[in-house]
Protein backbone atom coordinates (compact mmCIF):
# COMPACT_ATOMS: atom_id res chain seq x y z
CA UNK A 1 0.00 0.00 0.00
CA UNK A 2 1.55 3.24 -0.70
CA UNK A 3 1.43 5.91 1.80
CA UNK A 4 -1.41 8.78 0.78
CA UNK A 5 0.03 12.22 1.94
CA UNK A 6 -2.60 14.49 0.59
CA UNK A 7 -4.88 15.76 -1.02
CA UNK A 8 -4.33 18.28 -4.36
CA UNK A 9 -6.29 22.06 -4.11
CA UNK A 10 -6.09 25.58 -6.10
CA UNK A 11 -4.86 26.42 -9.36
CA UNK A 12 -2.68 23.43 -11.04
CA UNK A 13 -0.89 23.41 -14.65
CA UNK A 14 0.28 20.52 -15.94
CA UNK A 15 4.05 21.33 -14.29
CA UNK A 16 3.12 22.26 -11.01
CA UNK A 17 0.20 21.72 -8.18
CA UNK A 18 -0.41 22.29 -4.31
CA UNK A 19 -1.24 20.63 -2.06
CA UNK A 20 -2.38 20.27 1.80
CA UNK A 21 -0.89 17.90 3.67
CA UNK A 22 -1.51 16.10 6.69
CA UNK A 23 1.73 14.92 7.69
CA UNK A 24 5.33 16.97 7.66
CA UNK A 25 6.74 16.63 4.36
CA UNK A 26 9.99 18.47 3.68
CA UNK A 27 11.71 19.66 0.45
CA UNK A 28 12.80 17.87 -2.20
CA UNK A 29 10.82 15.02 -0.95
CA UNK A 30 9.48 12.77 -4.35
CA UNK A 31 5.72 12.31 -4.42
CA UNK A 32 3.42 11.14 -7.06
CA UNK A 33 -0.47 11.60 -8.36
CA UNK A 34 -2.42 9.05 -10.61
CA UNK A 35 -3.15 11.64 -13.47
CA UNK A 36 -3.82 10.84 -17.08
CA UNK A 37 -3.43 6.85 -16.14
CA UNK A 38 -0.24 7.25 -14.88
CA UNK A 39 1.94 7.58 -12.08
CA UNK A 40 2.99 11.18 -12.55
CA UNK A 41 6.13 11.51 -9.69
CA UNK A 42 6.85 15.50 -8.78
CA UNK A 43 9.11 16.48 -6.45
CA UNK A 44 8.42 19.20 -3.58
CA UNK A 45 9.74 22.76 -4.14
CA UNK A 46 8.42 24.85 -1.61
CA UNK A 47 6.62 23.56 1.73
CA UNK A 48 4.27 26.14 4.18
CA UNK A 49 2.94 26.27 7.39
CA UNK A 50 -0.41 27.58 7.30
CA UNK A 51 -1.85 28.65 10.53
CA UNK A 52 -4.26 31.24 11.73
CA UNK A 53 -3.12 32.26 14.77
CA UNK A 54 -3.56 36.03 14.98
CA UNK A 55 -0.55 38.22 15.68
CA UNK A 56 -2.73 39.62 18.73
CA UNK A 57 -3.00 35.77 19.40
CA UNK A 58 0.73 35.04 19.29
CA UNK A 59 1.44 37.82 21.42
CA UNK A 60 -0.58 36.18 23.99
CA UNK A 61 1.67 33.18 24.20
CA UNK A 62 -0.73 31.06 21.96
CA UNK A 63 -0.24 29.23 19.06
CA UNK A 64 1.66 26.11 19.77
CA UNK A 65 -1.20 24.02 19.99
CA UNK A 66 -3.38 25.45 17.31
CA UNK A 67 -3.94 23.47 14.79
CA UNK A 68 -1.45 23.75 11.70
CA UNK A 69 -2.00 22.66 8.18
CA UNK A 70 1.00 22.08 5.84
CA UNK A 71 0.92 23.13 2.48
CA UNK A 72 3.17 22.13 -0.18
CA UNK A 73 3.69 22.89 -4.19
CA UNK A 74 5.48 20.31 -5.69
CA UNK A 75 6.93 20.28 -9.55
CA UNK A 76 6.26 17.28 -12.21
CA UNK A 77 8.71 15.17 -13.33
CA UNK A 78 7.13 12.84 -15.10
CA UNK A 79 6.43 9.28 -15.66
CA UNK A 80 8.20 6.52 -17.90
CA UNK A 81 6.81 5.95 -20.99
CA UNK A 82 7.79 2.87 -23.30
CA UNK A 83 10.09 5.70 -24.89
CA UNK A 84 11.55 7.83 -21.93
CA UNK A 85 10.36 10.11 -19.79
CA UNK A 86 7.11 11.69 -20.81
CA UNK A 87 5.02 15.09 -18.90
CA UNK A 88 1.86 15.06 -18.72
CA UNK A 89 -0.08 17.30 -20.95
CA UNK A 90 -3.01 18.65 -18.54
CA UNK A 91 -3.26 19.75 -15.68
CA UNK A 92 -3.91 18.10 -12.33
CA UNK A 93 -7.00 17.79 -10.67
CA UNK A 94 -7.91 19.67 -7.71
CA UNK A 95 -8.68 16.70 -4.90
CA UNK A 96 -6.69 13.38 -6.09
CA UNK A 97 -4.61 12.49 -3.82
CA UNK A 98 -1.25 12.44 -3.36
CA UNK A 99 1.10 10.01 -2.64
CA UNK A 100 4.62 9.27 -1.14
CA UNK A 101 6.99 8.16 -4.15
CA UNK A 102 8.48 4.84 -3.07
CA UNK A 103 12.11 3.62 -4.44
CA UNK A 104 11.31 1.79 -7.33
CA UNK A 105 8.83 5.00 -8.42
CA UNK A 106 12.12 7.17 -8.08
CA UNK A 107 14.28 4.54 -9.65
CA UNK A 108 12.26 3.94 -12.37
CA UNK A 109 11.25 7.32 -13.54
CA UNK A 110 14.50 9.10 -13.12
CA UNK A 111 15.63 6.32 -14.95
CA UNK A 112 19.01 5.27 -12.44
CA UNK A 113 21.23 2.93 -13.37
CA UNK A 114 22.55 0.30 -10.89
CA UNK A 115 25.91 -0.17 -11.80
CA UNK A 116 29.00 2.46 -13.18
CA UNK A 117 30.60 5.30 -11.24
CA UNK A 118 29.09 5.10 -7.84
CA UNK A 119 28.58 8.75 -7.00
CA UNK A 120 26.78 9.00 -3.90
CA UNK A 121 23.11 8.73 -2.00
CA UNK A 122 19.87 10.24 -3.71
CA UNK A 123 19.25 12.88 -1.19
CA UNK A 124 16.63 12.03 2.08
CA UNK A 125 16.56 8.17 0.05
CA UNK A 126 18.90 5.35 0.41
CA UNK A 127 19.47 5.00 -3.29
CA UNK A 128 22.90 4.67 -4.91
CA UNK A 129 23.54 6.82 -8.03
CA UNK A 130 25.54 5.81 -10.56
CA UNK A 131 27.27 7.41 -13.83
CA UNK A 132 27.41 5.75 -16.58
CA UNK A 133 31.23 5.11 -17.24
CA UNK A 134 30.90 5.71 -21.39
CA UNK A 135 29.34 8.56 -20.95
CA UNK A 136 31.90 10.13 -18.93
CA UNK A 137 34.35 9.16 -21.35
CA UNK A 138 32.48 9.82 -24.77
CA UNK A 139 30.54 13.16 -23.10
CA UNK A 140 32.75 14.41 -20.42
CA UNK A 141 31.78 15.81 -16.87
CA UNK A 142 32.12 19.21 -15.40
CA UNK A 143 32.13 20.02 -12.04
CA UNK A 144 31.91 23.77 -10.73
CA UNK A 145 31.23 25.19 -7.64
CA UNK A 146 32.39 27.86 -5.16
CA UNK A 147 36.06 27.24 -3.33
CA UNK A 148 35.46 24.61 -0.50
CA UNK A 149 32.07 23.18 -0.97
CA UNK A 150 33.71 19.94 -2.34
CA UNK A 151 34.52 19.96 -5.91
CA UNK A 152 38.03 18.52 -5.57
CA UNK A 153 36.56 15.97 -2.87
CA UNK A 154 33.89 14.63 -5.50
CA UNK A 155 36.46 14.60 -8.63
CA UNK A 156 38.42 12.14 -6.10
CA UNK A 157 35.07 10.41 -5.81
CA UNK A 158 34.92 10.00 -9.38
CA UNK A 159 38.75 8.97 -10.03
CA UNK A 160 38.37 6.02 -7.08
CA UNK A 161 35.63 4.78 -9.06
CA UNK A 162 37.52 4.93 -12.51
CA UNK A 163 40.40 2.98 -10.94
CA UNK A 164 38.52 0.86 -9.35
CA UNK A 165 37.05 -0.24 -12.94
CA UNK A 166 40.95 0.11 -14.53
CA UNK A 167 39.99 2.91 -16.73
CA UNK A 168 43.18 4.83 -16.83
CA UNK A 169 42.91 8.85 -15.72
CA UNK A 170 45.77 11.72 -16.29
CA UNK A 171 45.12 14.46 -13.72
CA UNK A 172 46.63 18.10 -14.25
CA UNK A 173 46.46 18.96 -10.19
CA UNK A 174 48.37 22.41 -10.15
CA UNK A 175 48.17 21.90 -6.16
CA UNK A 176 49.46 18.98 -5.45
CA UNK A 177 46.21 17.33 -4.13
CA UNK A 178 45.62 14.21 -5.65
CA UNK A 179 48.73 12.10 -3.95
CA UNK A 180 46.44 11.61 -1.09
CA UNK A 181 44.53 9.11 -3.19
CA UNK A 182 47.37 6.95 -2.31
CA UNK A 183 46.38 7.14 1.40
CA UNK A 184 43.04 5.32 2.54
CA UNK A 185 40.72 7.86 4.50
CA UNK A 186 40.90 7.46 7.72
CA UNK A 187 39.46 10.78 8.92
CA UNK A 188 37.56 9.31 11.92
CA UNK A 189 34.42 11.51 11.41
CA UNK A 190 34.32 10.02 7.57
CA UNK A 191 34.81 6.62 8.83
CA UNK A 192 31.29 7.02 10.45
CA UNK A 193 29.21 7.49 7.77
CA UNK A 194 31.15 4.91 5.64
CA UNK A 195 28.65 2.44 6.70
CA UNK A 196 25.50 4.77 5.34
CA UNK A 197 27.43 4.86 2.13
CA UNK A 198 28.09 1.06 1.73
CA UNK A 199 32.00 1.93 1.63
CA UNK A 200 35.45 0.82 3.02
CA UNK A 201 38.68 2.61 3.36
CA UNK A 202 41.06 2.28 0.20
CA UNK A 203 44.40 3.81 -0.75
CA UNK A 204 45.36 3.28 -4.73
CA UNK A 205 48.80 3.14 -4.33
CA UNK A 206 49.29 0.48 -6.71
CA UNK A 207 47.34 2.42 -9.55
CA UNK A 208 48.81 5.76 -8.96
CA UNK A 209 52.26 7.37 -10.29
CA UNK A 210 53.12 10.77 -9.41
CA UNK A 211 54.99 13.17 -12.78
CA UNK A 212 56.31 16.57 -11.71
CA UNK A 213 57.84 18.61 -14.85
CA UNK A 214 61.61 19.19 -14.83
CA UNK A 215 63.54 20.00 -11.63
CA UNK A 216 60.32 20.68 -10.15
CA UNK A 217 60.24 17.83 -7.26
CA UNK A 218 58.06 16.86 -4.54
CA UNK A 219 59.61 13.49 -3.26
CA UNK A 220 58.93 10.60 -4.71
CA UNK A 221 57.90 11.83 -8.06
CA UNK A 222 58.85 10.88 -11.47
CA UNK A 223 60.43 13.66 -13.35
CA UNK A 224 57.90 14.38 -16.53
CA UNK A 225 60.03 15.05 -19.63
CA UNK A 226 58.61 17.14 -22.83
CA UNK A 227 59.93 16.25 -26.00
CA UNK A 228 63.82 18.06 -26.87
CA UNK A 229 64.33 16.46 -29.84
CA UNK A 230 63.46 19.81 -33.12
CA UNK A 231 61.77 21.74 -30.63
CA UNK A 232 59.90 24.73 -33.00
CA UNK A 233 60.03 28.43 -32.16
CA UNK A 234 56.32 28.59 -31.04
CA UNK A 235 57.39 25.85 -28.79
CA UNK A 236 60.58 28.13 -27.40
CA UNK A 237 58.18 31.17 -27.16
CA UNK A 238 55.32 29.09 -25.42
CA UNK A 239 57.93 28.53 -22.29
CA UNK A 240 60.61 31.32 -22.11
CA UNK A 241 60.62 32.51 -18.51
CA UNK A 242 61.05 36.79 -19.94
CA UNK A 243 59.45 39.12 -22.60
CA UNK A 244 60.55 38.77 -26.34
CA UNK A 245 61.17 41.54 -28.80
CA UNK A 246 60.46 41.41 -32.42
CA UNK A 247 63.84 41.30 -33.01
CA UNK A 248 64.78 38.40 -30.27
CA UNK A 249 61.74 36.57 -32.35
CA UNK A 250 63.67 37.33 -35.49
CA UNK A 251 67.00 35.84 -34.35
CA UNK A 252 66.00 32.66 -32.51
CA UNK A 253 63.84 31.84 -35.87
CA UNK A 254 67.21 32.56 -37.72
CA UNK A 255 69.11 30.25 -35.39
CA UNK A 256 66.85 27.51 -35.60
CA UNK A 257 66.67 27.82 -39.32
CA UNK A 258 70.49 27.07 -39.12
CA UNK A 259 70.62 24.42 -36.78
CA UNK A 260 68.24 22.63 -38.84
CA UNK A 261 69.89 22.92 -42.48
CA UNK A 262 73.30 21.26 -40.80
CA UNK A 263 71.33 18.93 -38.02
CA UNK A 264 68.17 16.21 -38.59
CA UNK A 265 68.11 15.94 -34.70
CA UNK A 266 68.73 19.34 -32.69
CA UNK A 267 68.39 19.93 -29.05
CA UNK A 268 67.82 23.08 -27.03
CA UNK A 269 71.83 23.39 -26.81
CA UNK A 270 72.16 23.43 -30.53
CA UNK A 271 70.19 26.04 -30.49
CA UNK A 272 71.84 28.10 -28.23
CA UNK A 273 75.21 27.61 -29.51
CA UNK A 274 74.09 28.70 -32.70
CA UNK A 275 72.45 31.60 -31.06
CA UNK A 276 76.10 32.87 -30.03
CA UNK A 277 77.39 32.74 -33.43
CA UNK A 278 74.70 35.69 -34.27
CA UNK A 279 75.78 39.02 -34.89
CA UNK A 280 72.62 40.98 -33.30
CA UNK A 281 73.63 42.14 -29.72
CA UNK A 282 70.18 41.68 -28.84
CA UNK A 283 71.50 38.09 -28.41
CA UNK A 284 72.60 39.15 -25.13
CA UNK A 285 69.57 39.02 -23.20
CA UNK A 286 68.45 35.55 -25.29
CA UNK A 287 70.64 33.54 -24.37
CA UNK A 288 70.16 33.88 -20.55
CA UNK A 289 66.69 33.04 -20.92
CA UNK A 290 66.93 29.84 -22.73
CA UNK A 291 70.02 28.61 -20.73
CA UNK A 292 67.63 29.08 -17.81
CA UNK A 293 64.35 26.86 -19.40
CA UNK A 294 67.79 23.77 -20.69
CA UNK A 295 68.40 24.38 -16.67
CA UNK A 296 64.89 24.08 -15.77
CA UNK A 297 65.13 20.75 -17.42
CA UNK A 298 61.49 20.68 -18.75
CA UNK A 299 62.92 19.23 -21.88
CA UNK A 300 64.72 16.08 -22.86
CA UNK A 301 65.83 13.81 -25.85
CA UNK A 302 64.40 11.00 -23.25
CA UNK A 303 60.77 12.61 -23.27
CA UNK A 304 58.49 10.75 -21.11
CA UNK A 305 56.41 8.50 -23.55
CA UNK A 306 52.62 8.92 -23.18
CA UNK A 307 52.33 5.01 -23.40
CA UNK A 308 53.47 5.32 -19.98
CA UNK A 309 50.96 8.01 -18.70
CA UNK A 310 48.51 5.91 -19.98
CA UNK A 311 47.90 2.33 -19.29
CA UNK A 312 44.89 0.52 -17.89
CA UNK A 313 44.69 0.34 -14.15
CA UNK A 314 47.21 3.59 -13.80
CA UNK A 315 46.04 6.99 -12.65
CA UNK A 316 49.44 9.44 -13.73
CA UNK A 317 49.27 12.83 -11.65
CA UNK A 318 50.75 15.65 -12.88
CA UNK A 319 51.86 17.54 -10.14
CA UNK A 320 52.58 20.84 -10.91
CA UNK A 321 52.79 22.58 -7.72
CA UNK A 322 54.80 25.44 -7.66
CA UNK A 323 55.96 25.67 -11.42
CA UNK A 324 55.12 28.69 -12.66
CA UNK A 325 52.15 29.99 -14.49
CA UNK A 326 53.24 30.47 -17.67
CA UNK A 327 55.10 26.82 -18.00
CA UNK A 328 52.10 24.85 -16.27
CA UNK A 329 50.58 25.81 -19.44
CA UNK A 330 52.76 25.00 -21.89
CA UNK A 331 53.55 21.55 -20.01
CA UNK A 332 49.10 21.21 -20.28
CA UNK A 333 49.58 22.21 -23.90
CA UNK A 334 51.96 20.01 -24.80
CA UNK A 335 51.33 16.33 -22.66
CA UNK A 336 47.42 17.09 -23.59
CA UNK A 337 48.23 17.76 -27.59
CA UNK A 338 50.08 14.40 -27.21
CA UNK A 339 47.46 12.55 -25.80
CA UNK A 340 45.08 13.55 -28.02
CA UNK A 341 47.49 12.19 -30.82
CA UNK A 342 48.12 9.13 -28.96
CA UNK A 343 44.19 8.60 -28.72
CA UNK A 344 43.54 8.92 -32.33
CA UNK A 345 46.45 6.75 -33.44
CA UNK A 346 45.16 4.19 -31.00
CA UNK A 347 48.38 3.72 -29.09
CA UNK A 348 47.11 4.19 -25.84
CA UNK A 349 43.79 3.22 -24.28
CA UNK A 350 40.80 5.35 -24.08
CA UNK A 351 41.17 7.07 -20.64
CA UNK A 352 39.98 10.20 -19.07
CA UNK A 353 41.84 13.57 -18.57
CA UNK A 354 41.04 15.73 -15.02
CA UNK A 355 41.99 19.57 -15.64
CA UNK A 356 41.63 21.12 -12.18
CA UNK A 357 41.35 24.87 -11.99
CA UNK A 358 40.66 24.28 -15.51
CA UNK A 359 38.98 28.15 -15.70
CA UNK A 360 43.20 29.19 -15.65
CA UNK A 361 43.96 26.82 -18.53
CA UNK A 362 41.07 27.45 -20.83
CA UNK A 363 39.44 31.22 -19.96
CA UNK A 364 36.54 32.19 -21.16
CA UNK A 365 37.38 35.04 -24.14
CA UNK A 366 38.70 37.98 -22.90
CA UNK A 367 39.60 36.54 -19.94
CA UNK A 368 43.39 36.54 -20.68
CA UNK A 369 44.67 33.97 -23.03
CA UNK A 370 46.27 30.53 -22.24
CA UNK A 371 47.75 28.44 -24.52
CA UNK A 372 46.76 25.32 -23.52
CA UNK A 373 42.76 26.38 -24.43
CA UNK A 374 43.30 25.15 -27.44
CA UNK A 375 43.95 21.73 -27.32
CA UNK A 376 41.32 21.88 -24.23
CA UNK A 377 38.58 22.76 -26.42
CA UNK A 378 39.69 20.39 -29.02
CA UNK A 379 39.11 17.47 -26.83
CA UNK A 380 35.79 18.75 -25.77
CA UNK A 381 34.13 18.98 -28.91
CA UNK A 382 36.31 15.91 -30.39
CA UNK A 383 37.39 13.95 -27.38
CA UNK A 384 34.33 11.74 -27.86
CA UNK A 385 34.79 10.42 -31.07
CA UNK A 386 38.10 8.98 -29.62
CA UNK A 387 37.28 7.72 -26.18
CA UNK A 388 39.44 11.06 -24.47
CA UNK A 389 36.89 11.80 -21.81
CA UNK A 390 37.67 15.46 -20.41
CA UNK A 391 36.53 16.76 -17.09
CA UNK A 392 36.81 20.07 -16.22
CA UNK A 393 36.65 21.59 -12.38
CA UNK A 394 36.50 25.16 -11.29
CA UNK A 395 35.33 27.51 -8.70
CA UNK A 396 34.77 30.12 -11.12
CA UNK A 397 32.58 29.15 -13.80
CA UNK A 398 31.92 32.48 -14.92
CA UNK A 399 35.34 32.17 -16.29
CA UNK A 400 35.99 28.65 -18.13
CA UNK A 401 35.15 28.87 -21.87
CA UNK A 402 31.04 28.30 -22.05
CA UNK A 403 32.04 26.17 -25.21
CA UNK A 404 33.85 23.87 -23.30
CA UNK A 405 31.70 23.60 -20.42
CA UNK A 406 28.45 23.06 -22.58
CA UNK A 407 30.16 20.15 -24.32
CA UNK A 408 29.76 18.40 -20.65
CA UNK A 409 26.86 15.73 -20.76
CA UNK A 410 27.52 15.19 -17.11
CA UNK A 411 27.64 18.53 -14.96
CA UNK A 412 27.79 18.53 -11.18
CA UNK A 413 27.36 21.23 -9.04
CA UNK A 414 27.72 22.14 -6.03
CA UNK A 415 27.01 25.05 -3.87
CA UNK A 416 27.84 28.67 -6.10
CA UNK A 417 27.49 31.93 -4.20
CA UNK A 418 28.50 33.86 -7.08
CA UNK A 419 25.96 35.88 -9.41
CA UNK A 420 27.59 35.76 -12.03
CA UNK A 421 28.42 31.94 -11.90
CA UNK A 422 25.54 30.55 -10.94
CA UNK A 423 24.38 32.84 -14.07
CA UNK A 424 26.73 30.81 -16.23
CA UNK A 425 25.73 27.36 -14.52
CA UNK A 426 22.08 28.02 -15.64
CA UNK A 427 23.08 28.73 -18.86
CA UNK A 428 25.41 25.91 -19.56
CA UNK A 429 23.35 23.23 -18.26
CA UNK A 430 20.40 21.28 -19.91
CA UNK A 431 16.87 20.99 -17.73
CA UNK A 432 18.14 23.19 -14.97
CA UNK A 433 14.58 24.61 -14.01
CA UNK A 434 14.29 27.45 -11.99
CA UNK A 435 14.33 25.91 -8.64
CA UNK A 436 17.25 24.02 -9.00
CA UNK A 437 19.21 26.97 -10.01
CA UNK A 438 17.38 28.38 -6.67
CA UNK A 439 18.75 25.96 -4.22
CA UNK A 440 22.58 25.92 -5.84
CA UNK A 441 23.61 28.55 -3.35
CA UNK A 442 21.83 26.96 -0.37
CA UNK A 443 23.25 23.36 -0.75
CA UNK A 444 25.18 22.44 1.80
CA UNK A 445 29.09 21.09 1.59
CA UNK A 446 28.99 17.56 -0.21
CA UNK A 447 25.28 17.91 -1.57
CA UNK A 448 25.51 18.21 -5.67
CA UNK A 449 22.87 18.87 -7.97
CA UNK A 450 23.79 16.11 -10.74
CA UNK A 451 22.54 16.86 -14.06
CA UNK A 452 22.99 14.62 -17.68
CA UNK A 453 22.06 10.97 -16.49
CA UNK A 454 20.20 9.49 -18.54
CA UNK A 455 17.39 11.85 -17.84
CA UNK A 456 16.95 15.64 -17.89
CA UNK A 457 15.90 16.04 -14.14
CA UNK A 458 18.51 17.28 -12.03
CA UNK A 459 19.28 15.06 -9.02
CA UNK A 460 19.77 15.93 -5.49
CA UNK A 461 22.91 14.06 -4.59
CA UNK A 462 24.59 13.32 -1.13
CA UNK A 463 28.60 12.76 -2.54
CA UNK A 464 29.64 9.95 -0.67
CA UNK A 465 32.30 9.64 1.64
CA UNK A 466 35.78 8.80 -0.29
CA UNK A 467 37.52 6.20 0.60
CA UNK A 468 40.93 7.89 0.01
CA UNK A 469 42.02 10.33 1.52
CA UNK A 470 41.40 13.66 0.18
CA UNK A 471 44.57 16.14 0.02
CA UNK A 472 42.51 19.44 -0.37
CA UNK A 473 42.27 19.91 3.35
CA UNK A 474 44.61 22.72 4.18
CA UNK A 475 43.39 25.06 1.50
CA UNK A 476 39.40 24.76 1.52
CA UNK A 477 37.64 26.67 3.15
CA UNK A 478 39.29 29.21 5.16
CA UNK A 479 37.84 32.47 4.51
CA UNK A 480 35.73 31.49 1.62
CA UNK A 481 37.50 33.23 -0.87
CA UNK A 482 34.92 34.43 -3.43
CA UNK A 483 37.86 35.28 -6.22
CA UNK A 484 40.36 32.94 -6.73
CA UNK A 485 43.21 33.32 -4.50
CA UNK A 486 46.39 31.93 -5.48
CA UNK A 487 48.04 29.56 -2.48
CA UNK A 488 51.09 27.70 -2.19
CA UNK A 489 51.00 26.64 1.24
CA UNK A 490 51.15 23.07 1.54
CA UNK A 491 48.19 21.33 0.49
CA UNK A 492 48.79 18.27 2.74
CA UNK A 493 49.83 14.67 2.52
CA UNK A 494 53.27 15.00 0.94
CA UNK A 495 54.47 11.57 0.33
CA UNK A 496 57.78 11.22 2.30
CA UNK A 497 60.72 9.72 0.39
CA UNK A 498 60.18 6.59 2.56
CA UNK A 499 57.65 5.40 1.34
CA UNK A 500 57.67 1.54 0.22
CA UNK A 501 57.53 0.54 -3.37
CA UNK A 502 55.15 -1.79 -4.17
CA UNK A 503 52.38 -3.08 -7.07
CA UNK A 504 52.20 -2.65 -10.51
CA UNK A 505 52.84 1.40 -10.95
CA UNK A 506 53.41 2.61 -7.56
CA UNK A 507 56.64 4.65 -6.64
CA UNK A 508 54.56 4.60 -2.76
CA UNK A 509 53.27 1.82 -0.88
CA UNK A 510 49.84 1.30 0.83
CA UNK A 511 50.32 2.62 4.13
N1 LIG B 1 31.07 14.70 0.03
C1 LIG B 1 31.74 15.12 1.10
N2 LIG B 1 31.70 14.40 2.24
C2 LIG B 1 32.39 14.81 3.32
N3 LIG B 1 33.15 15.92 3.37
C3 LIG B 1 33.22 16.68 2.29
C4 LIG B 1 32.53 16.33 1.08
N4 LIG B 1 32.80 17.26 0.16
C5 LIG B 1 33.61 18.16 0.75
N5 LIG B 1 33.87 17.82 2.02
C6 LIG B 1 34.70 18.59 2.96
O1 LIG B 1 34.85 19.90 2.48
C7 LIG B 1 36.22 20.24 2.32
C8 LIG B 1 36.43 21.05 1.06
O2 LIG B 1 36.21 20.26 -0.08
P1 LIG B 1 37.09 20.42 -1.39
O3 LIG B 1 36.67 19.36 -2.32
O4 LIG B 1 38.53 20.47 -1.07
O5 LIG B 1 36.61 21.85 -1.90
P2 LIG B 1 36.85 22.57 -3.29
O6 LIG B 1 35.49 22.82 -3.85
O7 LIG B 1 37.53 23.85 -2.93
O8 LIG B 1 37.68 21.68 -4.15
C9 LIG B 1 36.96 18.91 2.30
O9 LIG B 1 38.24 19.01 2.88
C10 LIG B 1 36.09 17.99 3.10
O10 LIG B 1 36.44 18.05 4.45
MG1 LIG C 1 39.64 22.03 -4.89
Amino acid sequence: MQERIGTIYGDTTSTVFSFASHRQVKRLDYVYVEHEGQQVMAQIREVKRISNVSLEKAFMGAGAEEEQKISAIAEAIGYRGRRGLRVPRTPFRQGSPVFLADEQLVRDVLGLLDDGAYLGLLKDLNIKVFLDINTLLQKHVSVLAKSGSGKSYAMGVIIEELMEKKVPVVIVDPHGEYVSLVHPNLESNELEVMKRFGVKPRGYGEHIVQYAPGQSHHGGDVPLYLDEVNLGLGDLLDVLPGRITGVQKGILYQAIKEVKTRKRVYLLRDVIEELKTAKSSAKWNLIPQLEELADMGLFSADATPMESLVQKGKCSILNLRGVPLHIQDAVVSHVLTKLFEARKANQIPPFMVVVEESHRYVPERGQGGAISADIIRTVASEGRKFGMGLAVVSQRPARIEKNVVSQCNTQIILKTTNPNDIKAIVSSVEGLTQSAADEIQRLPIGMAIVSGLPINAPLFVEVRVRRSSHGGKATAVVGEPEEEVETEEDTGDEVSEEAPRRGLFSRFGRQ
